[in-house]
């Protein structure tokens, strides 16, 4: 009889591997000093699972994990703890875990539904509430900042019970506009939240099928929806199977919609096949809106298509070579254009969050080391008007994560202020939040903050200024 080939865990080894404990650490010590002019919370989600796996474990499933420093008079206190999810909670009770993971076949008998929303995905801070968010479209829970206290889950008044991680803050108008995709219709829906926290408006976006798109963007008056050529596979999703095919011969579709048009006001712009986890930044320009977004070519890893002898990195099956891209798309005339703006492996773009939707000249690239799966060893900063790029590289062996602009008090311009990401070392753990001067991004670190116990490579991060924390409303609103 054969043996049985053994269940690989990558996710679950090297700085990937979970932490169990939940730590509080105040007055962190550092190598330089942490600036005054640093005021507020950076905060991280990531997948952290609590129970062992049921079977293969992809590194999406774990369960949802913030990491904090919260910043305060040049103070730094460190925190992470679980998001309480209902499945989170459902698993505690059980002892044990309750779902498969993605790589497995969903069970459509499972009483809680056949995946399971961990929430680890990426957070927003709106309306006075921090609320964390899954990739596949989940509830928004609350989480009270800084001592990360799970409040419960956010759905507008019952009106929007799910919504998909990266909407967009609007940093004039303060309305978060959002997105939602399911594997059944309505396929994609589109919505904005008030200021206050308040739906004012919501509809659903005709698509030909089931999608996959993980991210959005806006501009002033438009949002931009995706209807990429990485999707489920309709026929195997017919037969309760959930695998992802890249489809070269369908084009990647780009919707334009105004921010409060219904849904067949979309217009759509074809551009070349690709998948695009996230974009960095949109805005409109005379006749025209520019997209601009780290654009994968080849986005599977096992695709026979896949052009032979070149290595990129992956996730699973997942293949990672983005490069940063630019769409232009004419509204008066229909054309679109594609230019690449560089040929470094980099993702998880961040930039000044103030400038959203608006023209924005920089932003910050986590760079994708040369390694089997993902791991960022350094961080470029782009410069979109001149062309201009520069690179600040970790030590050997430590990886950082996303880097959030965080603005400094009383911040003039789009780069006045500081990056911050936690770097680890994959060997010893040894990790640390880098603070470095968004301004001279190739130069030493403004600090490099030492935290006491292991960060695991995570995924999505904000940063909650001083003056937005200090709005923070308590969840007794809609609950
Ligand atoms: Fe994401």
């Amino acid at each position: 009889m054969a043996a049985l080939e053994p269940v690989r865990r990558p996710y679950l080894e090297g700085n990937y591997a979970p932490v169990s404990d939940e730590t509080v650490a105040r007055g962190l010590t550092s190598r330089g000093a942490i600036p005054r002019d640093l005021a507020g919370v950076f905060v991280r989600n990531s997948p952290n699972p609590r129970f062992a796996p049921k079977a293969r474990h992809h590194w999406f499933d774990g369960d949802g994990m913030l990491h904090a420093v919260h910043f305060e008079d040049g103070v730094a206190t460190y925190r992470n703890r679980w998001i309480h999810t209902k499945a989170f909670l459902a698993e505690k009770e059980a002892g044990e875990a309750l779902w498969n993971g993605i790589t497995e076949r969903p069970d459509f008998t499972n009483p809680r539904g056949p995946l399971k929303d961990t929430s680890n995905t990426d957070l927003v801070f709106h309306a006075g509430r921090l609320m964390t968010l899954w990739w596949l479209g989940g509830e928004a829970y609350v989480v009270s900042v800084p001592d990360l206290e799970t409040r419960g889950t956010e759905d507008w008044g019952g009106k929007v019970k799910t919504i998909s991680a990266h909407p967009k803050v609007d940093p004039v108008t303060k309305e978060m506009v959002f997105f939602d995709y399911k594997p059944f219709p309505p396929y994609l829906t589109h919505g904005v939240i008030s200021a206050t926290g308040e739906l004012v408006h919501h509809t659903e976006i005709e698509l030909p099928g089931p999608r996959l798109q993980h991210d959005m963007a806006i501009t002033e008056n438009y949002s931009i929806l995706f209807d990429m050529s990485m999707m489920w596979d309709e026929k195997l999703l017919a037969e309760g199977r959930t695998k992802v095919g890249f489809f070269r011969d369908k084009p990647t579709r780009f919707g334009i919609i105004p921010r409060f048009g219904k849904g067949d006001s979309i217009r759509w712009f074809e551009a070349s096949p690709c998948y695009m986890y996230h974009s960095v930044n949109a805005w409109e320009q005379g006749d025209e809106i520019v997209l601009l977004g780290c654009k994968i070519v080849n986005p599977l890893a096992g695709d026979v298509n896949n052009p032979k002898d070149v290595k990129a990195p992956s996730i699973g099956f997942l293949r990672l070579e983005p490069h940063y891209h630019r769409w232009t798309f004419n509204l008066k005339t229909g054309a679109v254009k594609e230019e690449e703006l560089d040929d470094t492996l980099a993702e998880f773009p961040r930039m000044d969050n103030r400038a959203l939707g608006r023209k924005s000249r920089f932003s910050y690239h986590p760079r994708i080391a040369p390694a089997e799966t993902m791991f960022f060893d350094g961080v470029i900063k782009y410069d979109t008007d001149t062309g201009k790029q520069w690179t600040h590289r970790y030590p050997k062996g430590r990886f950082g994560g996303e880097t959030v602009f965080a603005p400094r008090e009383g911040s003039k311009s789009e780069d006045d202020g500081y990056l911050v990401t936690f770097v680890a070392d994959e060997q010893t753990g040894d990790s640390e939040l880098y603070i470095l001067d968004a301004a001279h991004v190739d130069e030493e670190p403004v600090a490099r903050v030492h935290i006491p116990t292991r960060v695991p490579t995570g995924y999505h991060s904000w940063w909650i200024p001083a003056d937005d924390l200090a709005q923070q409303r308590p969840m007794d609103r809609h609950s």
